[in-house]
């Protein structure tokens, strides 16, 4: 069991394996993300339940775009259902944040996000990140567009930019980066996650599981993991 008293501040999920666990059972891949919403649920309560404060969930990259339409279409489905059965986790305290660029959501959508958003957000739970349509490069080439954009109107000078204007800039503004990664079903890589927020972030790579069958205790397996690391952060 981990120390629940020496939680990782932040984790990061990188919900992976769908698709493989549906093959393996000889169903549609849309099967897979259907089970893996079920175990997102599980995962996000379980985290608040134990004190987690900060987890960010990759839900759909930038690059998910370049799937089978049927495939985008399901997980599009998925979501805009779990948009409607949010209430549950507002009333378990969580506070939600949407990281991405949300403007490719239809106007129905991006209008449940920001109510979401703004009617948890005094929640003192769990601090649930939802990266949907979310891509590391584009956040950074965004926050960068927003510093030139403040320069031009003379708000900060070039040569006085610091690391701080920059994080203050992305979508997790006002949040600690990330300390843990956890990714199930064997690809060793962050695939455009938290690319800022990850400079000093531990990895736990699960090969052995694939995401719809990840349960709690695979959970405390990873937070046991990180709990054994000796983080340096290039001192001795
Ligand atoms: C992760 O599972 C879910 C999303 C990327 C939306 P995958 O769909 O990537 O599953 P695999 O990697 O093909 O098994
Ligand atoms: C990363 O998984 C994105 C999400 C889990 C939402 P992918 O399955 O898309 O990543 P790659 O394609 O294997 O790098
Ligand atoms: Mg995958």
């Amino acid at each position: 069991m981990p120390d629940f008293s020496k939680l990782p501040v932040h984790v990061g999920i990188i919900m992976d394996g769908n698709g493989r666990w549906a093959k393996r059972r000889g169903l549609p891949r849309k099967m897979g993300h259907k089970v893996g919403a079920e175990t997102f649920r599980t995962i996000v309560r379980y985290a608040n339940r134990i004190g987690l404060k900060y987890l960010t969930m990759y839900v759909f990259s930038t690059e998910n775009w370049s799937r089978p339409q049927d495939e985008v279409d399901a997980i599009m489905t998925l979501l805009r259902n779990y948009l409607k059965d949010v209430d549950n986790y507002r009333s378990e305290n969580i506070q939600i944040r949407f990281l991405g660029d949300l403007s490719v959501f239809d106007e129905d959508m991006q209008r449940k996000m920001a109510e979401i958003q703004e009617t948890s957000k005094d929640n003192t739970g769990l601090k649930l990140n939802l990266a949907v349509n979310y891509g590391g490069s584009s956040e950074l080439t965004m926050a960068a567009a927003k510093l030139a954009a403040d320069a031009v109107k003379g708000l900060l000078k070039p040569e006085e930019i610091t690391q701080q204007d920059l994080a203050d800039r992305l979508y997790t503004s006002g949040e600690p980066d990330v300390d843990l990664i956890i990714r199930p079903s064997g690809e060793y890589r962050l695939s455009n996650f938290l690319i800022w927020q990850s400079a000093y972030a531990e990895y736990v790579f699960m090969d052995e599981i694939l995401w719809p069958d990840f349960k709690p205790a695979d959970l405390d397996r990873a937070l046991e993991e990180y709990q054994s690391r000796n983080r340096r952060f290039g001192g001795i």
